[in-house]
């Protein structure tokens, strides 16, 4: 099969982890005998650079016209000082909201060869973690009407209930497939949006009866996830609830620098990219860890090409490398093999028979 990707290497460490990924799809496409059609694009603090802003047309059209999207990171201080309007993450928001990407998948796993690196009590994370968060992409106050007037600056948040519909049913879905659980996240205490947000889920509830599903507060989720996340699979939330819980999740794992993600929407066209961020301090140096953005490439393979094999073997290919002891800097420990980002993504290669 054809594979049409666009990357998007952005900024920092970015092209130097879409460029381990790459190998890794090489690899498992030759093998597969699937022809990889890839594009490199503009976007981020490297278009601000080079265009004057953030995300040019020819990226958003691009990214359309291919069947998914491979980015790394964008942003870094270089660009601090640029006006709000081209900031580098407006590339992000304008590719999110411009591709209509609403089902942002977050899993945070902790991998057993790593789990040393959780700052959680062992007890409480004995036996593994492995939390899916579906977070709102494309609504809630991250789209909403904002400005500035004479007394101050305001923010706002709404959802039409089709956008809350849309994403529940994607997280019920996701909970049918793992150990139907969901836990859908908001303020339905204070925010009217919420309120709305939990009778929709209800709603859909009833298309699902094999679901169990808890409602619970933000401050209380946050509150969860650090006491007991072992009772969370699959947690649903709005936008900047998810912002805010994915990172948390992810850190609870202790590892943030290997978790992938996924924005999809109703058909198979996804952008996958990891959680971390550009790292600008070490870009370029051969430090960075490839690993997320290599199981990023696996997501792709599973959701935008339906590609299961491919997309496991690429997972067991990690966890072999971890298993041989391979360590980028960031996640060493004593006694552990460092290697740097090209280094990794060998070894990656490697694993995959
Ligand atoms: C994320 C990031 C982005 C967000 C920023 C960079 C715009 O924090 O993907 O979680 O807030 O969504
Ligand atoms: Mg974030």
């Amino acid at each position: 099969m054809e594979l049409r990707i666009a990357l998007v290497p952005g900024d920092g460490i970015g092209p130097d982890i879409v460029a381990q990924a790459v190998r890794v799809l090489e690899k498992v496409a030759a093998k597969g005998g699937h022809t990889l059609r890839l594009k490199s694009l503009l976007a981020g603090g490297a278009a601000i650079d080079e265009k004057g802003i953030p995300l040019p047309d020819e990226t958003l059209e691009e990214a359309r016209a291919s069947d998914a999207v491979l980015l790394g990171a964008v942003g870094g201080p270089k660009w601090d000082a640029v006006p709000s309007s081209i900031r580098p993450e407006k590339a992000l928001l304008g590719l999110r909201g411009g591709l209509g990407l609403f089902c942002n998948l977050r899993p945070a796993m902790l991998y057993s060869q790593l789990a040393g690196a959780c700052p959680l009590r062992r007890e409480l994370v004995e036996g593994g973690l492995d939390i899916m968060v579906v977070r709102e992409l494309t609504g809630g106050i991250y789209f909403g009407k904002r400005g500035r007037n004479d007394e101050g600056a305001f923010d706002t948040m709404s959802y039409k209930k089709t956008e809350i519909e849309r994403i529940a049913r994607k997280a019920f879905e996701i909970a049918q497939r793992r150990s139907c659980h969901l836990t859908s996240v908001d303020k339905a205490n204070i925010l009217e949006t919420s309120r709305l947000w939990r009778a929709t889920v209800e709603e859909v509830k009833a298309d699902y009866p094999d679901v169990r599903v808890d409602h619970l507060y933000v401050d209380n989720a946050a509150m969860q996830l650090v006491r007991n996340p072992k009772q969370f699979d699959v947690i649903l939330t709005e936008n900047m609830f998810g912002d805010i819980l994915s990172d948390e999740a992810s850190m609870v794992t202790g590892s943030i620098g290997m978790l992938p993600s996924a924005s999809l929407r109703s058909d198979s066209f996804g952008m996958y990219e990891p959680i971390h961020g550009s790292a600008p301090d070490i870009a370029g140096q051969d430090k960075a860890n490839p690993l997320a953005t290599i199981l990023s490439a696996a997501m792709m393979l599973r959701y935008s090409f339906n590609l299961t094999s491919e997309a496991d073997e690429i997972e067991q290919a990690v966890e072999k490398t971890l298993a041989e002891g391979w360590r980028t800097a960031d996640i060493w420990s004593e006694g552990m093999k460092l290697c740097g980002t090209a280094a990794m993504g060998q070894a990656v290669c490697d694993a995959i028979k």
